[in-house]
């Protein structure tokens, strides 16, 4: 059921791996025990229900927090992620629910926010808009009229899609989503899912935090469960049906997982939930 870590055709390690992570806020334990793989060229979906540990699981990952426990393995080598700036060195990146655009400039100064290109003490205009016009284009991003357009004047979709290239821009390997179509209409959702697909298509390992079962299902390779602020399980899409993560996401089980198949992602379901389903 919980697919192994290291089974990839390419016989590659995956881009990260998690096991047991845990974070405490006080006295509120809000992971006790995740485990994640991600794979360059898959887009792996994190759900679970409302306060599963979501967003707290990829700000650890992101260096935002830290896990107090556990191993974050980055491409096969141990690794401690203790603030922001070290996962994106590391080509983490990061698209939050809130996407912190700033609406008074344009589209090439948003995607370059914070990591302006110079040239000498001036900003270098010329090199920011041809890097932002060509990832624009990596990306088939096709529905914005003019990269120096302020983004206050852009709709929803594509305000994520600036903040989702502004993510690749800079040789990212995992670029995890939080959420990015909760706030769109189905035909923007439809681009930004086939924005999703293209990103793992290119190569990149995609996280995508959803809990939209029909996004889920149609653009994530695997799907890891959440549940009360441990992994339930992470199954394979293909292998899975809707209602299976349906009743892992509000029970935290299914069927026995993992059972021996080597180093498979040790998960653990039913020493906490005690079977109460979430409110
Ligand atoms: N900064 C914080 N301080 C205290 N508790 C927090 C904090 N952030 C999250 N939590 C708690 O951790 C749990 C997981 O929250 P969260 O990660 O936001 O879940 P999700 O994103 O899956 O909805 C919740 O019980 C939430 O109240
Ligand atoms: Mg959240």
């Amino acid at each position: 059921m919980t697919e192994p870590a290291q089974a990839n055709p390419q016989g590659r390690p995956p881009i990260l791996e998690v096991r047991g992570g845990r974070k405490n806020f006080g006295a509120v334990h809000a992971l006790r025990g995740v485990d994640l793989v991600a794979r360059a060229g898959e887009v792996t979906a994190l759900v679970g229900d409302n306060g599963a540990g979501k967003s707290t699981m990829i700000k650890c990952i992101a260096g935002i927090y830290g896990f107090d426990a556990g191993d974050v393995l980055f491409e096969g080598q141990p690794v401690h992620i203790s603030d922001p700036s070290e996962a994106n060195d590391m080509g983490i990146e990061v698209v939050y629910q809130d996407l912190a655009l700033c609406d008074n400039l344009d589209i090439v100064h948003n995607m370059f926010l914070g990591r302006e290109l110079k040239k000498g003490i001036q900003l270098d205009e010329a090199a920011m808009e041809a890097r932002a016009a060509e990832v624009l284009a990596s990306l088939s991003v096709r529905t914005v009229r003019s990269i120096r357009q302020h983004v206050a004047s852009l709709s929803g979709g594509q305000r994520q899609t600036v903040a989702i290239a502004r993510a690749v821009l800079w040789n990212s390997k995992l670029v995890i989503l939080d959420e990015p179509t909760a706030a769109l209409g189905v035909a923007q959702t439809e681009q930004v899912l086939q924005l999703v697909r293209r990103l793992a298509d290119a190569g990149l390992a995609v996280v995508l935090v959803s809990h939209n079962m029909n996004d889920v299902f149609e653009v994530a390779d695997s799907i890891n469960v959440l549940y009360l602020g441990q992994t339930a399980a992470q199954v394979r899409t293909k292998d899975s049906s809707r209602s299976e993560v349906i009743e892992l996401i509000t029970s935290g089980s299914m069927s026995p997982v993992g059972a021996g198949s080597g180093p498979a992602l040790s998960k653990t379901t039913t020493d906490s939930a005690n079977g109460s389903t979430p409110a």
